[in-house]
């Protein structure tokens, strides 16, 4: 099983992309996560250019989603809201609606912030986006507040906050898991 992860934050020392690497360290057994990093190359989103082939960068980011069984976002909080790349990469991903695939994905969002909150109101926002989609939100989130408080170099040192995220990976896992044995069944019923 394969989670695709997503950051939100561009910066090579995002709170929010080491959250993913700290998600990483828990997942249960058989499933594996893959960073996505190529939030910077996709372009601002034009409808005039929204047409087949898509631009590279946004073509990659929908065979990521939909070749993963679930997706992990992580979001920073910029002005009480997501940061406008990762908006405007679910905006790609969104159209054509009705066979987006974000569609029926199941999706988890937690986050981190400097501040006390710890990216509430932009994971807030972001599940209503990811709503609009059609994406499958699972319940659960970590809100890491004053993040470099939480770190020490890279590794989410704070017990409790691992946690949550393990909690959150697990509930996510679990979301695929009826799926996929709902397909293996009506594969050997075929
Ligand atoms: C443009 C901008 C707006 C921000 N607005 C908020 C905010 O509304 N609430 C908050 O808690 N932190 C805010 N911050 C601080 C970010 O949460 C902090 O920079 C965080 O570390 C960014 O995530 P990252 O470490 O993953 O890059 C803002 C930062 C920037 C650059």
């Amino acid at each position: 099983m394969k989670v695709l992860a997503v950051s939100g934050s561009l910066r090579s020392e995002s709170y929010n992309t080491k959250l993913l690497r700290a998600a990483a360290e828990l997942l249960p057994d058989g499933v594996e996560l893959e960073l996505w990093q190529g939030l910077k190359a996709v372009p601002p989103y034009d409808e005039e250019d929204d047409v087949e082939p898509a631009p590279a960068p946004v073509a990659a980011l929908r065979a990521a989603i939909a070749g993963a069984d679930a997706v992990l976002f992580a979001t920073p909080e910029y002005n009480s809201s997501v940061p406008g790349q990762l908006k405007n990469a679910i905006d790609w991903v969104s159209r054509p609606l009705a066979r987006n695939p974000l569609r029926n994905k199941p999706v988890a969002v937690v986050g981190a912030s400097t501040g006390a909150f710890g990216a509430v109101w932009a994971q807030a926002e972001l599940r209503k986006i990811l709503g609009a989609t059609g994406a499958r939100i699972v319940d659960g989130e970590v809100a890491v507040g004053h993040a470099p408080t939480r770190f020490e170099g890279d590794r989410l040192v704070d017990e409790g906050l691992r946690e949550q995220l393990a909690e959150v990976v697990a509930t996510l896992v679990a979301e695929v898991a009826p799926v996929k044995s709902g397909d293996v069944a009506s594969t050997v019923a075929a």
